[in-house]
């Protein structure tokens, strides 16, 4: 089985990235073939800072690398050190049609909202479909809000084999049951853009602050309640072991608690959860060479596979002269 997924270098990574799709990277590593890559072209739609899109995406790589992804088990790179992705991306673009981009949410969401939106928001999708197909990827690790864009992926995947031949494999979504749609501090789905983010490797201080001006239930502390559907349940849930997890649904069923000591334990749980990933971000960060290394050599791997199908792509459909 061939993994692939990618992660937009648009802000520091949050706990919804994390639970929702990394934690999926790792566990999936030891597949045939696993590749993870930094969507730098993708970012470029939002932001255009030179050195802090430059910046955003190093940082990404180490904290990808502390979170415990493995240059020896999967290939790490960076999408723009891919050119075959966006040479890709042009002819599935030729077989895309308008009303099936003009559905996706990213672009509806901005237009609705009276943004300007780009071509580049616009196609965003067929370029994410390009990074999945140019691999050969079965299953594509993501969080609820990309599965959308796997459909897309399916259906341009779909008309183009039909068109041309079997020419790409077939992928799929793959999500992670409890934490596809991990909640915010306002109980929406966590998102940079809502502004409602912890973030993985966010200082300690700052980050308590946050935890402990989440908006609890109104209802009276003395009330038994069930766990699930609380936001600071579901938060615990995430970083907790089973029996940290168990104790607490006791607790409220049970009643007679304080919110502030969930708050608390939650502050304590994430210390404890990413504690490990916080030293080895340390020791990576020693040793820049090696992250650049990681990155050119998972960029030759990569290369190496698109380049394949990418040939096999416009040779399917008339790009090589016969
Ligand atoms: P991005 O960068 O927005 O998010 C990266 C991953 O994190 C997941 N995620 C969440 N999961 C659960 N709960 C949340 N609150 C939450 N927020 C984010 C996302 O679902 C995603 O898996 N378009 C992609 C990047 C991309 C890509 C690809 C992904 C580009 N090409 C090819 C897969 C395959 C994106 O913007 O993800």
């Amino acid at each position: 089985m061939r993994v692939l997924s990618g992660i937009q270098p648009t802000g520091r990574f949050h706990w919804g990235n994390y639970f929702g799709a990394i934690q999926q990277y790792i566990a999936l590593q030891d597949e045939d073939e696993a590749y993870y890559f930094i969507a730098n072209l993708h970012a470029l739609t939002t932001i255009r800072d030179k050195e802090h899109l430059s910046q955003l995406t190093y940082d990404a790589a180490l904290d990808l690398l502390a979170l415990g992804l493995d240059p020896a088990r999967a290939i790490l790179f960076v999408q723009s050190d891919v050119p075959e992705v966006s040479e890709l991306c042009w002819l599935l673009m030729t077989g895309t049609p308008m009303g099936l981009l003009e559905r996706c949410h990213a672009y509806k969401d901005k237009k609705a909202k009276g943004m300007a939106a780009d071509a580049g928001l616009f196609t965003y999708p067929v370029l994410m479909a390009a990074d999945i197909l140019a691999y050969d990827a079965d299953v594509v690790p993501v969080g609820e809000d990309q599965v959308q864009h796997i459909e897309v992926c399916r259906d341009l995947a779909g008309s183009f084999n039909h068109k041309f031949g079997e020419v790409f494999t077939m992928p799929k979504p793959q999500l992670l049951d409890g934490s596809a749609k991990v909640p915010g501090l306002d109980g929406e789905k966590m998102s940079k853009s809502y502004d409602n983010t912890l973030e993985v490797f966010e200082e300690l201080g700052p980050q308590k602050k946050k935890i402990m001006r989440i908006a609890s239930d109104s209802r009276p502390m003395e009330d038994s309640k069930e766990p699930e559907g609380d936001v600071l349940y579901q938060l615990y849930s995430l970083v907790a072991t089973d029996a940290e997890r168990e104790e607490m649904a006791a607790m409220y069923r049970k009643g007679g608690f304080g919110y502030g000591d969930v708050k608390k334990s939650i502050v304590a749980a994430a210390n404890q959860y990413f504690g490990a990933a916080r030293e080895s971000r340390q020791d990576w960060e020693s040793r820049p060479d090696d992250v650049r290394d990681v990155l050119a050599d998972g960029a030759k791997k990569a290369r190496a596979k698109a380049g394949e199908v990418l040939h096999r792509a416009q040779e399917a459909c008339g790009l090589k002269l016969s």
